[in-house]
């Protein structure tokens, strides 16, 4: 991922139409609308923070090379706007904003009720409406379905009411965004074929669904399962430091195998804005029944344990060296929440920071992708030039680290489980 280095010329809105505005434009509304103009659709991108449409406009945005392109490029048929009500002005209506967590872990919803109401209020006959935001099973039907029926509106015969998970992979250029098949799930057949033309246009393979709700839980059943077994192999990670094993070792030998397992690696925990959070929708929803999934939630527990526990090990390392926590110098190395992103959503790092500082340490960061950030405690950081410390902690294995520095009597606690057979190297 990459900032543009020259303007676009993204327009603001005037009075055209448009084949689809995209509600949302951030990791994954502004690449979708991108794809879509490269498809040849007009495109109206609406977002309600001037800071992103500016960003947008100036080109200041971390996307893909490719995408990037695309934003430069793009200048008929691709106009920008804070206006919620000129989605009116589109055939169709791509809804694409955050669905986080709050502090207690518990769904804030407040962006997709916002954006649902809206495309709801303004919704005409003929228009067809995408959600695509993760959420609860049954959020089309009541945050979309049940405003447009309440408008007079007819779903399947007025406006057409489908959902389709988003799968972009932000970071990752391995996967074109139009190789990646779309699951498609409508409130009627009629919304499904709908819903399956729009994205049909950029979207090589589709996969349709029985309902909106079937495509709504198989979200969240990828997502649970990659939670699931991110809680699993850190699990087999602290077992194989018990057991002097390298975990990493063990994993590339499991993957041999050609079938019926799938590599996982270890870390400090789990960050951006899918696995630590969407999970938490499916638990929250079945709270309400009374239904238990003690798997799931011991794998969301122990995700949202792991930054704690990178802390713990920091003062069991210092201490092992005769000193504790309070008044080290620390260095953490990587703090965004994976590989190549400047993204820092609810990245392990910043829990590990404001853990660290409490317990008195002195805290520094590196990382070529993120030159500040603010804690969830408030304090703000900027990054240094990477040198010793009495700890460094690999966080984000990033491949522009600057690791020349890195002197093999260098104290490094080792998150990342990359950097096994430096001699003063501890895994976590
Ligand atoms: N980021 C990922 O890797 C990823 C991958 C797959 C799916 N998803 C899902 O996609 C959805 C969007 O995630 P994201 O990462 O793009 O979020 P984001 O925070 O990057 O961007 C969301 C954008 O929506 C805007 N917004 C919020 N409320 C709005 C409203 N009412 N009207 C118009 N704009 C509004 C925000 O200003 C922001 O620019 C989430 O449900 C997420 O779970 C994310």
């Amino acid at each position: 991922m990459s900032f543009a280095a020259s303007p676009v010329r993204a327009r603001s809105a005037d009075s055209s139409t448009y084949d689809v505005a995209v509600i949302g434009l951030g990791y994954v509304g502004l690449p979708t609308a991108l794809a879509f103009h490269a498809a040849g659709l007009r495109v109206l991108g609406v977002d309600l923070d001037p800071g992103r449409l500016e960003a947008i406009r100036s080109g200041r945005v971390d996307l893909l090379d490719n995408d990037h392109e695309r934003l430069r490029a793009a200048r008929d048929g691709f106009a920008v706007t804070a206006e919620p009500a000129d989605a009116s002005r589109a055939d169709a209506v791509i809804i694409c904003v955050p669905t986080p967590v709050n502090r207690h872990l518990v769904p804030d919803l407040r962006a997709l009720a916002g954006a649902c109401a809206t495309a709801a209020a303004h919704a005409r006959t003929g228009q067809t409406i995408v959600l695509t935001s993760t959420s609860y099973v049954g959020s089309t039907k009541e945050l979309l379905a049940r405003p447009l029926t309440a408008r007079g509106l007819r779903v399947g015969t007025d406006v057409f009411v489908a959902f389709s998970p988003e799968r972009i992979d932000p970071g990752n250029d391995r996967h074109a965004h139009e190789d990646v098949p779309r699951v498609v799930g409508g409130m009627t057949p009629r919304c499904a074929e709908r819903a399956a033309g729009l994205l049909g246009r950029y979207a090589g393979k589709l996969h349709t669904v029985s309902s909106a709700e079937a495509a709504e839980m198989t979200k969240l059943l990828e997502n649970t399962f990659r939670a699931v077994n991110i809680a699993l192999v850190n699990e087999f990670a602290d077992a194989s430091r018990l057991l002097e094993l390298d975990v990493t070792e063990v994993i590339e030998a499991a993957a041999t195998k050609p079938y019926g397992y799938m590599p996982f690696f270890p870390g400090p925990g789990a960050g951006g804005h899918c696995i630590p959070c969407d999970p938490h929708y499916l638990l929250w929803q079945l709270k309400r029944d009374r239904l238990d999934t003690p798997l799931v939630s011991a794998a969301m527990n122990a995700i949202a344990m792991r930054p704690g526990r990178v802390v713990e090990r920091a003062r069991q390392v210092l201490s092992d060296q005769g000193r504790g926590l309070a008044g080290a110098d620390v260095l953490i190395l990587g703090v965004a929440y994976k590989p190549e992103v400047e993204d820092l959503r609810e990245s392990p790092a910043l829990e590990i920071i404001d853990r660290l500082l409490a317990a008195g340490a002195r805290v520094r960061y590196h990382d070529p992708h993120v030159p500040e950030l603010v804690t969830e405690g408030g304090t703000k950081l900027a990054s240094v030039e990477p040198g010793s410390a009495d700890l460094v902690i690999a966080h984000t294995p990033h491949q522009a680290l600057d690791l020349g520095w890195l002197h093999e009597d260098q104290l490094l606690l080792d998150a990342t489980y990359r950097f096994s057979g430096r001699a003063r190297r501890v895994a976590l």
